[in-house]
């Protein structure tokens, strides 16, 4: 079993940025617990960060015939890109976006997600152990089908 995370702009900056909404964990500690919580599980992750819509793209579609899921933190992206949303579409690779503060007691503009329902489920709120979440639901849906 294979899972890409994927990680979007301003997520490199956790630890220092805003850690009152996102904590003080980096995002190389999140990945690295996320990645023994995926040895236990047997699963394989691999990870990508970028600020860069364009090659959030281009990870997306590359992702087609090499991973069983996808585990998306979109950041600011959830709110305004089509273009990721197409690509999760146009993969077809099950995927579930998370976000680590709760989006929806935030200002109205992240209230909408232009990437909700073209996945799996969604998961906010609960800080890094969001990415957890999204794994075992994940593992739980693979086994299913
Ligand atoms: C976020 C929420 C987004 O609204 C914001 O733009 C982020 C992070 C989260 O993880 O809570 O950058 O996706």
């Amino acid at each position: 079993m294979k899972i890409l995370v994927i990680n979007g702009p301003n997520l490199n900056l956790l630890g220092q940025r805003e850690p009152g909404i996102y904590g003080e964990q980096t995002l190389e500690s999140i990945n690295s617990d996320l990645s023994a919580r995926a040895a236990e599980l047997k699963v394989a992750l691999s990870f990508f960060q970028s600020n860069s819509e364009g090659e959030i793209v281009d990870m997306i579609q590359s992702a087609s015939g090499v991973f069983n899921a996808i585990i998306i933190n979109p950041a600011a992206y959830t709110h305004t890109s089509v273009a990721i949303r197409d690509a999760i579409s146009a993969v077809a690779i099950p995927t579930v976006e998370v976000h680590l503060s709760n989006v929806y007691n935030r200002e109205e503009f992240r209230h909408k997600s232009l990437i909700a329902p073209v996945v799996l489920g969604q998961i906010a709120g609960f800080g890094p152990q969001g990415y957890e979440l999204a794994l075992k639901g994940l593992m739980g849906y693979l086994m299913k089908s």
